[in-house]
């Protein structure tokens, strides 16, 4: 979802890790989000950014209706993929820290 679908790597750091995105792009690391922002917030931001904060360059990806990424996966709903992009960030460091080890 985070990698292949939306890929929120394009613009947010990755552990220190640069994004490819022009510089004017770059967004907070993802690695801290769960240090500094608590997740009712997050929920509210990741479904519609613009809402949040009015000229933000973070895209909304789970307000479209239909919704998005049903090639990869089927019968989803704006909130069933809300729910895993969340969970995904508040265990990023068991998730991505234990995958970048392999790498
Ligand atoms: C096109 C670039 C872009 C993409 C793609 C993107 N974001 Fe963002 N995101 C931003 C920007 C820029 C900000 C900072 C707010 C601002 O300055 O407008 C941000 C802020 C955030 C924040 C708040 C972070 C903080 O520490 O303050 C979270 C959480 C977040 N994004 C999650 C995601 C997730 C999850 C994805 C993938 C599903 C994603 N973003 C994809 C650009 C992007």
């Amino acid at each position: 979802m985070v990698t292949e679908a939306v890929n929120c790597f394009q613009c947010h750091f990755r552990l220190g890790e640069q994004p490819p995105a022009d510089p004017i792009a770059w967004a907070p690391d993802m690695a801290r989000v769960h240090e500094r922002l608590r997740d009712p917030w997050v929920l509210a931001w990741l479904r519609n950014p613009g809402v949040v904060y009015p000229g933000t360059a973070m895209p909304a990806n789970f307000s479209g209706e239909p919704p998005q990424y049903q090639d990869r996966y089927p019968n989803s709903t704006n909130d069933q993929q809300l729910r895993v992009v969340l969970e995904w960030l508040y265990n990023f460091d068991r998730v991505t820290l234990s995958a970048a080890k392999t790498h």
